[in-house]
């Protein structure tokens, strides 16, 4: 997507430097980096301390990541390590481990000579696979976005509340959520989001805001606590968020929070969506409530916020008591029985074990 009118993806080889180059999302919205990657422990870093973050581009920095490690040592004993030092990284996100497998399927069978080419080669291919996942959800999700459109008067503004960052920052492009939103504008169908800014780490303010913007979507930012407000009062046709890992029964895992706005949505009759690509699901996970392992964070993303000063520079300020302890669950779980459908690049179905198999009939439960 746009970054001042300039076409950019979050992750990308840039062929004439030969290196992997990220935006470094720390700095977003108020500083613009590119920064490099050029050792394993830039990737690890990278994903551990959110410079990247989001499930698709997690995997997608993991797939690099894995390239850049086998040209410097193509072994059998590097894969293992660079599988184990990566996956350690971040536990929720599925798609880490989805792109970790793939790599280590691809390259083991290889010999050492060959692998950091098809490495490379591999990594570039999750790329562009993500990136048309996510813009075939978008095409899907338009088409709920008309029925709602249908059912209003001329013209009259589509409200559609989203939770945390599941757009392009999160992707390797077009975003998984706000994929449909962007297609809608663009088919000049008139939508307004609302951004929850998603404590603790603020994903919806710092990030979706922006990519609001950069695109100019009408939006206004939230406190995470409006949401249900805003549903009673007849503010919101439709939620949709993305997901860090849906179990093959349709439970859906994403940013903590995200099962308050499900339940609101369920007391309000709000059509509740969740997008996603399908290396998001977690095919051995049939109860995501009790199966799906949950990050916890530090307490200082909980006791700290960083913004910008009236000098503009980037600060971090502590907002509670000297001493108080912050308590910091990444993600929850919204069951299935709270999810209106599911939208993937394969179209949209119903959260349950059978809507997911007649869409990807190839997969068969464990
Ligand atoms: O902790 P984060 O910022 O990596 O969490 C991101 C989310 O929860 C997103 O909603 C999710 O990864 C879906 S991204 C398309």
């Amino acid at each position: 997507m746009k970054v001042d009118g300039v076409h950019y993806r979050s992750i990308w080889f840039n062929d004439e430097t030969g290196k992997v180059q990220i935006i470094d999302q720390r700095w977003l919205p108020h500083e613009f980096r590119v920064v490099d990657l050029t050792t394993r422990k830039d990737f690890t870093a990278a994903i551990r301390d959110m410079w990247v973050r989001g499930a698709p581009l997690i995997g997608a920095t993991a797939a690099y990541a894995v390239a850049v490690e086998m040209a410097r040592d193509p072994s059998d004993a590097s894969l293992a390590d660079t599988w184990n030092v990566l996956h350690e990284t971040r536990p929720t996100a599925i798609n880490l481990r989805w792109a970790l497998d793939d790599m280590k399927t691809l390259l083991s069978p290889l010999p050492a000579s060959e692998r950091a080419a098809a490495a490379m080669t591999r990594a570039n291919e999750i790329c562009e696979q993500d990136v048309e996942a996510n813009r075939m959800i978008g095409v899907h999700g338009l088409e709920i976005i008309r029925s709602i459109a249908a059912r209003k008067k001329p013209g009259e503004v589509i409200n559609i509340l989203t939770h945390c960052n599941a757009g392009w920052l999160a992707t390797v492009d077009w975003g998984t959520a706000t994929s449909p939103m962007y297609h809608a504008h663009q088919a000049g169908i008139p939508v307004h989001i609302w951004v929850d800014e998603t404590r603790p780490r603020n994903q919806g303010a710092l990030l979706t805001s922006w990519e609001m913007a950069s695109h100019d979507i009408p939006h206004h930012l939230i406190v995470d606590n409006a949401g249900g407000h805003l549903m009673q009062h007849g503010q919101v046709d439709m939620v949709i968020v993305g997901t860090d890992r849906t179990s093959a029964h349709g439970d859906v895992c994403n940013k903590i929070g995200t099962y308050l706005k499900a339940l609101a949505a369920a007391d309000n009759n709000v059509p509740f969506y969740v997008a996603l690509p399908s290396p998001t699901i977690d095919w051995t996970v049939k109860d995501g409530v009790a199966e799906i392992p949950i990050e916890e964070r530090g307490g200082s993303e909980v006791t700290h916020v960083q913004g910008k000063l009236a000098d503009g520079t980037v600060a971090e300020v502590q907002i509670s008591p000297d001493g108080t302890p912050g308590g910091n669950p990444a993600f929850d779980v919204t069951p299935r029985r709270l999810v209106s459908g599911l939208i993937t690049e394969r179209g949209i179905c119903d959260a349950s074990p059978e809507g997911l198999a007649a869409l990807f009939p190839e997969r068969v439960l464990d």
